[in-house]
């Protein structure tokens, strides 16, 4: 029996593509898993009405982790418009399949590592190695909306915040809410996974990315928290920025910077400029982290221009792939893959089109394979 059981969930598109070119690598570097195919995505809104059936979540919870490609959503009317004609007028309602995962499976940290490999044309910079940790679950993205605003709502509002008053003359109608909700818990259990990981894996530093002076009882919630959580963690130090300063220094100084942590808007925001600093998209990997379930994505999505074509970075995925070996405690071939991916980056003869090159996806696979091969002798399955 394998040592691993990893749910295996491609999606649309490109996801396609790139879980392909992971796989080979996965298997090149030897690593001990059965694979488990799952039905997610936009094929199965438009013959099921629903883009994650109740059998993908099932097979999630016989899995130890999964490795999830890319998704195709359209706006509202497609999506009806889309159904099976048999499905239409149902009151069927399209949700994302990854914000339910990450509901479902508790999946509180999303975890993006930006590095800037060595010889990556697109590197805004040189020596970057930045992790983002944003919380997934709570914050503005809580999901607690209100449009237009119940009357009970707003008087609760009005009397217990002066602030609402200036709000007088908008009728309920004229006026949306959303509520950033920032539990203690949810703050401490993201502040507390980015000073683990600091400490395992020799950073010196964590900076909390937050607006204290402004949003006063969530903001300074998260970094009062921080502090508390960085007392446990003598050996690394807390750093406090604001949201807005810190975006220009992560342009003006981003090798200055190491783990990041922020609430769910934020760190939403700060993780797609991290990304953009080390060559955007087609390297831009995630895991999305809870305490026994996690899934691994490349942050893209479906790419519908490039179906078919052979054509995209892989590299995303295959570093979302090491993420998941990282994560299940097999650290020796996450580094040799890390190490594979930055050999070919550097060595600069295999590039697909958005570092300048045109190989294709495959070729991208097939060059970071034999890097792999070659560093540990592993034979390749299959
Ligand atoms: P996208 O990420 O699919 O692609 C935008 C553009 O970025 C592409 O046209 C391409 O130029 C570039 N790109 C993306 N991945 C690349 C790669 N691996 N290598 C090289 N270039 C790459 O975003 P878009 O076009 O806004 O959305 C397409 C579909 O994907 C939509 O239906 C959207 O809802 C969905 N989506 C799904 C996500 C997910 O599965 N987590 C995330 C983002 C969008
Ligand atoms: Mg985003």
């Amino acid at each position: 029996m394998a040592k691993y059981k990893i749910a295996w969930l491609p999606g649309d598109g490109i996801g396609v593509d790139v879980m392909a070119a992971a796989r080979t690598v996965l298997d090149a570097v030897g690593f001990d898993a059965e694979y488990f195919p799952g039905d997610i995505g936009w094929e199965f809104w438009k013959s099921e009405g629903d883009p994650l059936p109740p059998r993908t979540t099932d097979l999630l919870r016989q899995t130890d982790a999964a490795l999830f490609g890319a998704i195709t959503s359209l706006p509202k009317e497609e999506a009806e418009n889309e159904l099976d004609p048999s499905l239409r007028g149902k009151g069927l309602v399209y949700r994302s399949p990854i914000v339910r995962l990450r509901q479902e499976f508790r999946l509180r940290t999303n975890r993006r590592p930006c590095y800037a490999f060595p010889g990556n044309p697109l590197n805004v910079a040189d020596g970057i190695d930045l992790v983002v940790f944003r919380e997934n679950t709570e914050g503005m993205y809580a999901g607690v909306e209100f449009h237009p605003v119940p009357g009970e709502v707003r008087g609760v509002l009005e009397a217990h915040s002066p602030a609402m008053k200036k709000f007088d003359a908008t009728s309920s109608d004229d006026m949306a809410i959303t509520c950033r909700i920032i539990t203690r818990q949810g703050a401490r259990d993201i502040v507390r996974d980015a000073f683990k990981y600091a400490k395992g894996h020799g950073y010196g530093s964590v900076t909390i990315v937050e607006k204290p002076n402004v949003l006063r009882e969530t903001s300074g919630l998260m970094v009062r928290v921080a502090r508390e959580v960085a007392r446990d963690f003598p050996s690394i130090e807390l750093w406090e920025t604001n949201i807005d300063a810190m975006a220009m220094w992560l342009i003006k100084n981003p090798q200055n910077y190491g783990v990041l942590v922020c609430s769910n808007l934020f760190g939403d925001v700060v993780s797609d400029l991290c990304a953009q600093l080390v060559g955007g998209l087609g390297f831009a990997a995630s895991g999305n982290l809870g305490d026994d379930y996690a899934v691994f994505e490349p942050t893209h999505g479906s790419a519908p221009k490039y179906v078919g074509q052979n054509k995209v970075n892989p590299i995303a995925m295959i570093l979302s792939a090491q993420l998941m070996l990282d994560w299940l405690g097999e650290g020796e071939l996450a580094a040799r893959v890390k190490r594979a991916v930055a050999d070919v980056i550097a060595e600069g003869a295999v590039r697909t089109y958005d570092m300048g090159g045109s190989s294709s996806t495959t070729d991208v696979a097939e060059a970071v394979t034999r890097k792999v091969v070659s560093s540990g002798g592993a034979t390749r399955r299959g």
